[in-house]
């Protein structure tokens, strides 16, 4: 029997839970000729800003033993463009939700590029980055402090008329009460993890490898680490969790739905093959097969923990 492939949350319903990462599928149309897009779930824009942004010079991305680390610094070719050239070819897919990617340098920013955006047709919702370690604009600033995050998505919300998931970033103390923070504040779901701030040194030259010295680290090497800390905010908030960080294989999506992911997101998967998520949607539906699984969305936290 054909296993029911459909998730949702937040009001967004997804044919299968594989969702493509912001940063690493475009702005998902450039993916049309490598994925079939109607075979995944939704794709996540690169992070969108006000204004175009060129980004960090290169070298800004490098292969590391298990992982990549980047420093691209959100290049983006900002709202307005992205709402005119970008958004109406992937109307050719509406069964694969398009989530944009939204991040700024101040919280006003932040409810512009929102505004802006609610304007546009196609959207299924919106994922704030707080949590990029590469720029000061979308970044740790807001996702590391948790008075300031409360603030901004508080204010966001307020303004936006489409579903708000918020992006941490796994560089704090605790992930659960940052959660906690954002359930608070009125987001409607929440998405787990960004990159590791990290770094790489050429010991020949002495000098770090990026040009931004330091970068964020994904890929395999952060998936245990990211696996815990969505366990960790699945159990202190009732919203839903979007679970990423370093999946390759369907086992390792089955993995962060059992700690309570309603849906996973894949990144840096699709550098090694370009066609990794599709590939990772029609594997999570073979293993639900094979495991005797009817409905995907039973596997959202059914992690058995002994008892001690
Ligand atoms: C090259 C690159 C660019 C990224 N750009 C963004 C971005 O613009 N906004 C964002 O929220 N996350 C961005 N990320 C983070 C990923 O979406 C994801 O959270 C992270 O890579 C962990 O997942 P993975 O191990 O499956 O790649 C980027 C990651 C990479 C590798």
């Amino acid at each position: 029997m054909k296993p029911d492939m459909k998730v949702e949350f937040a009001g967004i319903e997804l044919t299968n839970p594989v969702i493509a990462a912001s940063g690493t599928f475009g702005y998902g149309i450039e993916f049309e000729e490598i994925v079939s897009l109607e075979r995944i779930g939704a794709f996540v824009s690169k992070g969108i800003s006000l204004e175009p942004m060129a980004g960090h010079p290169a070298p800004r991305i490098l292969q590391t033993p298990a992982g990549m680390l980047n420093a691209i610094g959100l290049q983006n070719i900002g709202v307005e463009e992205f709402i005119e050239k970008k958004l109406p070819p992937l109307k050719r897919y509406p069964s694969c939700k398009v989530i944009v990617n939204v991040f700024g340098y101040t919280v006003s920013e932040y409810k512009q590029v929102v505004e802006r955006l609610n304007d546009a047709d196609g959207v299924a919702a919106y994922e704030l980055n707080v949590s990029c370690p590469n720029v000061h604009a979308g970044g740790m600033a807001f996702g590391s402090d948790a008075g300031s995050l409360e603030y901004l998505v508080h204010e966001v919300k307020n303004v936006s008329k489409r579903p708000l998931v918020v992006k941490l970033s796994p560089n704090v103390t605790s992930i659960a009460a940052m959660a906690r923070v954002c359930a608070t504040a009125g987001a409607d779901a929440v998405s787990l993890v960004n990159t590791f701030l990290a770094m790489s040194i050429d010991v020949e030259t002495r000098k770090p490898r990026l040009t931004n010295v330091t970068g964020g680290l994904s890929g395999p090497a952060i998936k245990p680490i990211a696996l815990r800390m969505v366990y960790e905010a699945a159990k202190a908030v009732n919203i839903p969790i979007v679970g990423l960080g370093g999946i390759v294989t369907p086992e390792d999506a089955v993995e962060f739905m059992l700690a309570g992911a309603t849906a996973v997101q894949v990144g840096t998967a699709s550098y090694a093959d370009p066609r990794a998520t599709e590939r990772l949607a029609k594997g999570i539906e073979s293993w639900c097969r094979s495991h005797h699984v009817e409905r995907v969305a039973s596997l959202t936290g059914a992690l058995e923990v002994p008892q001690k």
